[in-house]
C-alpha cells in the first residue's frame, strides 16, 4: 500500500491531478497495486480558509506519506499579500521542509508535436535534455535577505554540501542516460559560481565514466534554443534552474507537456511544472499531459514500478501521435479535446498496450 497526498491547489491545479489520479487508479488495478489517497489544500485555497498557504496539519500528512503529488499553487487573488502568505511561499516551504533538493525536470520532444514548438522541426527533433535542478538551496533561500524602503536584497549562497550532493545525484542520473553533464553557472562574475563549479570537478573524480563540461547561464540559455540536442543533462542551481526550465518547457511545445520530480533523502513531490492558469480554470481547457507524466515518474522514481511507468508514457506519446490535442497544443488538422477526453484517451491507449504487451509476455 502506498500513501500518496494530494495537494490540487489552485487554478487548475485540480482538474488535472484528478485526471492524473484517475490514470493512477487505472495503472494500479493492472498492477496489483493499492494507494491510499489523501487530499488537503494548499496555496490560495489554504490561506481562504486557514489563513495560511500551508499549515502545520498538511505538512505532517505529506512527512507521513511515500509520495506528494500536487497541482498547481497561486494566482492573481494572491499578489498582493506579504511574502510568507503568498501561495508560493508553500512550495517553498515544502520543498525547504521535505529536503527535496533534486529537481528532475526532462523535455522530451514528442514527434508528433515537432510542429507545435516556436523553434524549426530540424532544431528540435529527438530533443531529449534533463534539466537537474538544485532546490533548496541557493538565492530562494539564502540569509540575509530582506526588502525596506530603501533596498531589496538576496543571497545567493551553496555550501560544501549542498553542491557535492546535486552532483552526484547529477552524475548518478547522467549513467543511465547518455553519460553526459552539463554544469551551468555565472562562474565568470560571481563567486558561488566558481565555487559550484570548483566542487562539481572534485566530485566528477569519482565519476570518471561520465563526462562533464561547464557553461555560463546566458550561453546556456542561447544553447538551448540553437541546438539543444547537444545536451544530454544539465545541473545547475535552483534559480537558473528555474529560468532553464522554462525555456526548455517551450522546446516541447508548451508549459502544459513539462513534468517534474523534487526527490530528497526520505521523501519525494511530483508536480507538473506549468502555474494554476487561473484564466482557463475550470472551463476543462487544461492539459493533463504534464501531471499525466509526473505521475508517471512517480511509479518510477518513488514506487520503482517501471513498466507501468512506461505504458504511461507510450499512451500519451501514441495519444499525441493521433492528433488529439488540448487548446494550448492545438493547430489547424489536429482533434481538439478537453482535459476529461484526453485523460479517457490516454487510459483507452494505456489499457490497449497493457494488452498487447500481456500477449507479448505470454507468447514468448
Ligand atoms: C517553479 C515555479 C516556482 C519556482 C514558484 C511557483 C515558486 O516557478 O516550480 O518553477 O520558482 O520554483
Ligand atoms: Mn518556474
Amino acid at each position: 500500500m502506498f500513501k500518496v497526498t494530494l495537494l490540487p491547489g489552485d487554478g487548475i491545479g485540480p482538474e488535472v491531478i484528478n485526471a492524473a489520479v484517475n490514470v493512477l487508479k487505472y495503472a494500479a488495478e493492472k498492477f496489483n497495486i493499492e494507494f491510499e489517497f489523501t487530499e488537503k489544500e494548499i496555496g490560495g485555497c489554504s490561506y481562504e480558509k486557514y489563513g495560511t498557504p500551508l499549515t502545520d496539519e498538511v505538512l505532517s500528512e505529506c512527512y507521513s506519506s511515500d509520495a506528494v503529488f500536487l497541482g498547481a499553487v497561486g494566482g492573481p487573488k494572491w499578489e498582493k499579500l506579504p511574502h510568507n502568505l503568498k501561495p508560493e511561499a508553500a512550495l517553498l516551504k515544502l520543498r525547504k521542509s521535505l529536503g527535496l533538493y533534486a529537481n528532475l525536470r526532462p523535455a522530451k520532444v514528442y514527434n508528433s508535436m515537432l510542429s507545435a514548438s516556436s523553434l524549426k522541426e530540424s532544431v528540435l527533433a529527438d530533443t531529449d535534455v534533463m534539466i537537474l535542478r538544485e532546490l533548496t538551496g541557493g538565492i530562494y533561500f539564502g540569509e540575509p535577505r530582506g526588502y525596506d524602503s530603501d533596498k531589496g536584497f538576496n543571497t545567493m549562497v551553496y555550501s560544501r554540501d549542498e553542491v557535492e550532493r546535486i552532483a552526484r545525484y547529477a552524475f548518478e542520473l547522467a549513467r543511465g542516460r547518455k553519460g553526459r553533464v552539463t554544469s551551468v553557472d555565472k562562474a565568470n562574475v560571481l563567486e558561488v559560481s566558481q565555487f559550484w563549479r570548483d566542487t562539481v570537478h572534485q566530485v566528477h573524480t569519482e565519476y570518471p565514466d561520465v563526462e562533464l563540461n561547464d557553461m555560463y547561464v546566458d550561453n546556456a540559455a542561447m544553447q538551448l534554443v540553437r541546438d539543444p540536442k547537444q545536451f544530454d543533462l544539465i545541473l545547475t542551481s535552483n534559480l537558473f534552474g528555474d529560468i532553464l526550465s522554462d525555456i526548455a518547457a517551450m522546446i516541447t511545445g508548451s508549459l502544459g507537456m513539462l513534468p517534474s520530480a523534487s526527490i530528497g533523502k526520505n521523501y519525494a513531490l511530483y508536480e507538473p511544472v506549468h502555474g494554476s492558469a487561473p484564466d482557463i480554470a475550470g472551463q476543462g481547457k487544461a492539459n493533463p499531459i504534464a501531471a499525466i507524466a509526473s505521475a508517471a515518474m512517480m511509479l518510477k522514481y518513488s514506487f520503482e514500478i517501471d513498466k507501468a511507468s512506461e505504458l504511461i508514457e507510450c499512451s500519451l506519446e501514441n495519444i499525441l501521435a493521433e492528433g488529439y490535442r488540448t487548446a494550448d497544443i492545438f493547430s489547424e488538422g489536429c482533434k481538439l479535446v478537453t482535459t476529461i477526453q484526453m485523460t479517457d484517451l490516454v487510459i483507452e491507449e494505456f489499457d490497449k498496450l497493457y494488452v498487447d504487451q500481456a500477449i507479448n509476455v505470454f507468447t514468448l
